[in-house]
């Protein structure tokens, strides 16, 4: 079994999408094992997304991020990480496969509805910013 942090990024929290996107996880098979609502401030989405400060868009996206309430979740099933990266979509909502949910609900690369793990190592380090362990509760049947 493995793990994975999404975001429901501050665009999704507008748009009120928060449940269509919750829903269409659990249809995907995904558990979930702990979720919360929060803002994030500079500092906090500064150092989430520590891995591209030196990337020319670190700014606007701390900026975005920055702009409302998200949703982080953990998400749990066989093969998580790749798997949930298959449901979300390419980046950019213009590369993304139908049927997708940044190809069905994303406005830009930039706000694009919600955030995966790209890999094990990253996984444990996004859940671990978010949630302490007594925060990640069994949810299998
Ligand atoms: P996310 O999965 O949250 O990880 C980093 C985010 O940076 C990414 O989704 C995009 O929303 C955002 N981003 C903004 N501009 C770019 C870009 N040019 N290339 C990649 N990611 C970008």
């Amino acid at each position: 079994m493995q793990r994975t942090l999404a975001i429901l990024k501050p665009d999704c929290v507008r748009k009120n999408l928060i449940g269509k996107v919750i829903k269409r996880f659990e249809a995907e098979g995904f558990k979930i094992v702990a979720m919360k609502l929060v803002k994030l401030n500079s500092k906090t989405a500064g150092e989430f997304y520590a891995v591209h400060k030196e990337r020319p868009f670190f700014y606007d996206l701390v900026s975005f991020m920055t702009s409302g309430p998200c949703v982080p979740i953990v998400l749990e099933k066989e093969n998580a990480i790749e798997d949930y990266r298959k449901v979300i979509g390419a980046t950019d909502p213009a590369e993304a496969d139908k049927g997708t949910v940044r190809k069905m609900y994303a406005d830009s690369k930039e706000q694009n509805i919600c955030h995966g793990s790209d890999a094990p190592e990253t996984a444990a380090f996004e859940i671990g910013y978010f949630f302490s362990g007594k925060e990640l509760v069994e949810n299998m049947e």
